[in-house]
C-alpha cells in the first residue's frame, strides 16, 4: 500500500484504513472500493425508507469550527441513513469559544462514547492532530482543514466523474481558479493522479497558482482559453476571498473577464465536456449562472452523490462491511 507523504496514522497496524485525513497515501484500490460501495448506497436514497442498520448504535459527532452547508448536512444525512446517532456541534455552541482546547473538547466527547468525529477547521492539520490523540476505536474524518485537504469532496467528485464520464485514463481535467487557497484542488489533484487521469491541468492567474504546483503532476496554464482546449471535465473552484492576504486579483470584473466560466469558454473544451464546482459558488465571479444552471453542469449531482460517498466512507472506517442493506424493521 502506497503511503507517500501521508503519515501512517491513517492506517491500522494491519493496513486497514482507520481515519480519512488526506487522499495522498491512498491507493487506487481503496478509492475504487469506496466508490463501488457508494454505488450500492445510491439506491437507499431512492427508497421510501432511506435507512439501513449498518451503523446502528454508533455515535458520530460532526465537529465544525468553520461554516459549511453541503459537507455538514450530507454527513448528517449519511450517518442517519446508516442508523448512527448524530450530534452536530459548531464553533459558536462549543466550549472552545470559552477557551477550552480542541483536544479537551474531543476528550470530553470521547467520554460520552463517541465512535467517530467528522472535523472541519480553518487551520491545516486539525484533523491530523485529533487523530493522533484519540484511542484506537475512535475514527476521524477530515471534512476540510485550512488549505490542506478535503478528501471526502474529492471522493464525491471522483464518483460523479465516473458516473457521468467513465474511465479516468480517457479523460483530460482542468481545475480552474484559486488553486493557491484550495484544499479541494489539492485533494482532487491527488485523486485524479492516483486514478490514472489522462491529463490534469490547473488554470488560474499566476498569483493564485502555488509555486512548484507542477511537482504535483499537473500542467499549469495562466490563459484560460488555452487551458480549456480539449478538456473533458472542467472543475471550477471558489475564489476564497476570506483567505486572501493582499491584492491577489485585479478586480471582480477583471477576474470574471479572464477566468470566469461562461458558455463561450465551455465551448472551447471538448464537445461533451461537463462542469463541476464543489460549492459554495460565487455566481458572476468564477462562474456564469448560465453555466452553473446549464445542461453540462454536474453541480447538484455532486451534492446528491456526497451522501452515498460519505455513507461509504463511514461504513469503511467503522464497518461491518455492507451486506445488510435491508431497511430497519
Ligand atoms: N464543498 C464544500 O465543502 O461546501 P461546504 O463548505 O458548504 O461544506
Amino acid at each position: 500500500m502506497s503511503r507517500n507523504s501521508t503519515p501512517d496514522i491513517q492506517f491500522d497496524t494491519d493496513g486497514q484504513l482507520r481515519h480519512l485525513l488526506t487522499i495522498d497515501g491512498l491507493n487506487a484500490e481503496t478509492i475504487i472500493e469506496i466508490l463501488d460501495t457508494a454505488e450500492s448506497f445510491i439506491s437507499i436514497g431512492q427508497r421510501h425508507i432511506r435507512k439501513v442498520p449498518l451503523l446502528h448504535g454508533r455515535t458520530v459527532v460532526n465537529l465544525f469550527f468553520e461554516p459549511s452547508t453541503r459537507t455538514r448536512t450530507t454527513f448528517e444525512i449519511a450517518a442517519k441513513r446508516l442508523s448512527a446517532d448524530v450530534i452536530n456541534l459548531n464553533a459558536s455552541r462549543m466550549s472552545t469559544s470559552k477557551g477550552e482546547s480542541v483536544l479537551d473538547t474531543v476528550r470530553t466527547l470521547e467520554a460520552m462514547h463517541t465512535d467517530m468525529f467528522v472535523v472541519r477547521d480553518g487551520s491545516s492539520g486539525t484533523a491530523h492532530l485529533i487523530a493522533r490523540h484519540v484511542p484506537a476505536h475512535v475514527h476521524i474524518i477530515n471534512a476540510g482543514d485550512g488549505r490542506h485537504a478535503h478528501p471526502t469532496q474529492a471522493m464525491l467528485d471522483m464518483f460523479t466523474i465516473r458516473q457521468h464520464k467513465g474511465a479516468f485514463d480517457q479523460l483530460r481535467f482542468a481545475i480552474v481558479g484559486d488553486i493557491l487557497h484550495s484544499r479541494v484542488a489539492r485533494s482532487q489533484i491527488h485523486a485524479l493522479n492516483i486514478l490514472g487521469a489522462r491529463e490534469v491541468r490547473v488554470i488560474g492567474p499566476q498569483t493564485l497558482l502555488p509555486t512548484e504546483i507542477e511537482r504535483l503532476g499537473v500542467t499549469a496554464f495562466t490563459n484560460m482559453d488555452d487551458g480549456l482546449s480539449d478538456i473533458d471535465v472542467i472543475m471550477m473552484l471558489r475564489l476564497q476571498l476570506e483567505r486572501m492576504e493582499g491584492q491577489l486579483i485585479p478586480s471582480s470584473q477583471e477576474y470574471f473577464r479572464l477566468y470566469g466560466l461562461t458558455s463561450e469558454r465551455v465551448a472551447r473544451a471538448a464537445p461533451d465536456a461537463v462542469v463541476m464546482h464543489p460549492g459554495p459558488m460565487n455566481r458572476g465571479l468564477e462562474i456564469a449562472s448560465s453555466v452553473a444552471d446549464g445542461e453540462r453542469s454536474l453541480i447538484l449531482p455532486q451534492v446528491t452523490n456526497g451522501i452515498a460517498v460519505r455513507m461509504s466512507i463511514m461504513a469503511k472506517l467503522m464497518g461491518p462491511q455492507p451486506q445488510n442493506l435491508e431497511p430497519e424493521p
